[in-house]
This record gives C-alpha cells, sequence and structure tokens, in this order.
C-alpha cells in the first residue's frame, strides 16, 4: 500500500510542533535587565554595559524597577576591590548604592510593600546601576513625595550618614553648634540642614566655589577652607562632622569643647587625642534603615531639607560620574538615569 501524505494534516502537525518549541524556549527564557558591570576589580574603566538576568526577589525582599540611582565616592572604592573583605562585596559588582524606582515584585515575607509602590533606598551591597535591582525590604522606604526619583536618588546614603551621625551619635540639639567640613558635598550638604533643621547653629566649610551653596543651605558661617583657617572662626563647637580626614581630622579636636564630639567618615578618630581633651570620638559608618529613610523623606516633604542635585547623566556616563566621584569635589550629588520619570 503506498503511503499518501496528508498535506492537512502534516500543516496541522508542523503547527503543533512549532507551538510547543515556542513555548518550552519562552518558559526557560529568563526575564534580563540592562546593568553596569564589573567582572573584576580595577578603575572604573572595567565597567561594561551588558544584558544579564533579571534577579527575583528572596521572600523578605522586593524587586525595584530602577528609575535613577545616585552617584558616591563609595562607588569607585567598592569599584576598587577595597571592600570586598571588610563588607563582602564580590564579583561580579553592580554599583550603584541610592536608588529610586518603582517595586514591581515583592517576597513572601514582605508585608509593607506592594508592587507599584514608589520607593528610595540605599541596597546594602550596591546594585543600583541597572534596570531592576533585589533590595531587603528594610533598606527601602516610599519615595519622599514631594521629588522626582532622579531627585529621590540624590537623597539616601548621604542623608543617612548625615542623620546617624548627627541624630543618633551626636544627639545635636537646638542651641548647639556644629561645624561640617565640606558642607557642599554629598553628605555635608545633608548634614547642614539637618543640623539647621535640629535648631543648630552652623558653621560649614567649602572651597571658594561653594560658598554661596552653602549660605543656600542655611550655614549660619561659611568658611572658604583654601583662604581661612577653620580653627580661626570656629572655636568650642558642641559636635565636628569629618569627611575629608588626614589634615583636616587633625586640626579638628582642638575646635571642640569638654564633653563634644568629633565624628569622622573616613577615620578613625585618634583615641588618645580625645582623652586628652575630654571630647567624645566617633567613626560613622552609614547603614540602611528604613526608619530613617522615613524620618528623612518627612524633612522633605514639610521643605526643611532638600538633595543638591547638580547634574542628571544617561547611564552611559556611568565611567565619567565614577571618576568624578573619585575627585571627592563634587558639588552636591551626580545621579544616573536609568529609565524615563513614570507618568502621573
Ligand atoms: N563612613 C561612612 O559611612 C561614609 C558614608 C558616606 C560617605 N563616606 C565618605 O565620606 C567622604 C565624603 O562623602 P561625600 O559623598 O560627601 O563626598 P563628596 O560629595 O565628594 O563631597 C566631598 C566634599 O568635601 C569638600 N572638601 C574636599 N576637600 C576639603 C577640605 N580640605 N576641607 C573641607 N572640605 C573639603 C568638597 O568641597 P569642595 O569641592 O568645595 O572642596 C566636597 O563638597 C567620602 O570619602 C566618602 O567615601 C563615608
Amino acid at each position: 500500500m503506498k503511503f499518501v501524505p496528508d498535506h492537512r494534516l502534516l500543516a496541522f502537525l508542523v503547527q503543533v510542533g512549532l507551538a510547543f518549541a515556542v513555548h518550552f524556549v519562552r518558559a526557560d527564557e529568563k526575564p534580563m535587565m540592562k546593568a553596569v558591570v564589573a567582572h573584576e576589580y580595577g578603575a572604573p574603566e572595567v565597567l561594561k554595559f551588558e544584558e544579564m538576568p533579571r534577579p527575583e526577589p528572596k521572600e523578605d525582599e522586593v524587586l525595584v524597577r530602577v528609575i535613577a540611582s545616585g552617584v558616591n565616592p563609595a562607588d569607585p572604592l567598592t569599584l576598587s576591590g577595597k571592600y570586598a573583605r571588610e563588607f563582602g562585596t564580590h564579583l561580579p559588582l553592580i554599583p550603584g548604592y541610592d536608588i529610586a524606582g518603582v517595586v514591581e515584585k515583592t517576597g513572601a515575607k514582605v508585608t509593607n510593600l506592594k508592587a507599584g509602590d514608589a520607593v528610595y533606598g540605599y541596597p546594602t551591597f550596591g546594585g543600583g546601576w541597572a534596570e531592576y535591582v533585589t533590595v531587603k525590604q528594610w533598606e527601602v522606604a516610599a519615595k519622599p513625595k514631594t521629588l522626582n526619583f532622579a531627585e529621590a536618588a540624590a537623597v539616601p546614603m548621604g542623608a543617612l550618614t548625615a542623620w546617624q551621625a548627627l541624630v543618633d551619635t551626636a544627639q545635636l540639639h537646638p542651641g548647639q553648634t556644629i561645624l561640617v567640613h565640606g558642607g557642599s558635598g554629598g553628605v555635608g550638604s545633608f548634614a547642614v540642614q539637618i543640623a539647621k533643621a535640629r535648631g543648630a547653629r552652623v558653621i560649614a566649610t567649602a572651597s571658594t566655589a561653594n560658598q554661596d551653596l552653602l549660605k543656600q543651605l542655611g550655614a549660619d558661617v561659611a568658611i572658604d577652607y583654601t583662604k581661612t583657617r577653620f580653627e580661626d572662626v570656629a572655636k568650642d563647637v558642641d559636635a565636628v562632622l569629618d569627611p575629608v580626614g588626614k589634615e583636616t581630622l587633625a586640626r579638628s579636636y582642638g575646635v571642640v569643647k569638654k564633653g563634644g564630639i568629633v565624628m569622622s567618615l573616613v577615620a578613625r578618630p585618634d583615641p588618645a587625642e580625645c582623652a586628652k581633651r575630654g571630647i567624645r570620638a566617633a567613626a560613622i559608618s552609614v547603614h540602611p534603615d528604613a526608619e530613617d529613610l522615613t524620618e528623612i523623606a518627612r524633612l522633605i516633604d514639610t521643605g526643611k531639607i532638600k538633595p543638591v542635585v547638580t547634574e542628571v547623566l544617561p547611564l552611559s556616563e556611568a565611567i565619567a560620574a565614577q571618576r568624578q566621584a573619585e575627585t571627592h569635589h563634587t558639588r552636591g550629588k551626580l545621579v544616573l538615569r536609568i529609565a524615563d520619570e513614570p507618568k502621573g
């Protein structure tokens, strides 16, 4: 008997086969995202622009669609490998400690956030320079309502550091005086404003070009450190915030009154020097904290503090942004734009 193929049956079988193939290929396909990634430690130039699998949130995590991400001096330091042993950062590495975005998905144990929520925060291990990042639920909080996403991305690390130093550590209160070195930078610009919001008197330092900014931020006394020795102006202060270190820190002990405090972001203050003068010392180490972020958002939404966004750059400028962060002379904050601002 001769086999005569039925063309309609053949066409049907081919269609079913194709449908199965497409189904299984799609089921196997992981959602992808664009990211800035380092596969080795080194200079900013090791960063590559890549497609990689989108992360999945664990049960206590949320997946955030990142709209914008801030730039910090910590980014090039992390990339250099400096934090690998200290904080357990590992390769491949996506920089970006400041994020503002929209919750895409939540883990099973997340109760305080839901898909669609606008959030901002600080992922402990970075990862913000990507279309998506997973964060622990305590690393993010509701985005300040009065800021757009690019502005909100300029807040977390700088404001949390200033908050945890001035409020948690120094417990700064009305009538006290604080000397804020580097008052025009990412941390200092928040420190000046938070201190003013707490009723303190603020003496702040910056270079000539940033004297106007110190005044705009509310500093009572602005010192141009390129022209004036700060110790000639600041005397018997209650607290010093030092984001500079070395000689600036060494000269700061002498301006603090007995019982006052020296806080450094970049070095461990000399215990012998502090004991001799009867002053306290603290080496600040910022940590993500949703409650602090909520308090900071409240201060922003009531008009008490605001971020200083110097420039919003496309993600393709990630390497240049890291180079700028390395200078330690950024005015306010640089922000990288990852996606368009959501409408409405
Ligand atoms: N320990 C922590 O938890 C922690 C957290 C955040 C940041 N940090 C560190 O703290 C440092 C500051 O961070 P940031 O984000 O504020 O940096 P930034 O945005 O680069 O700001 C640095 C500021 O310091 C000023 N400055 C530079 N040299 C100075 C000097 N000799 N005297 C006074 N001011 C000077 C600059 O002002 P001019 O441009 O006018 O000179 C600039 O405004 C970085 O090293 C960062 O890694 C540590």
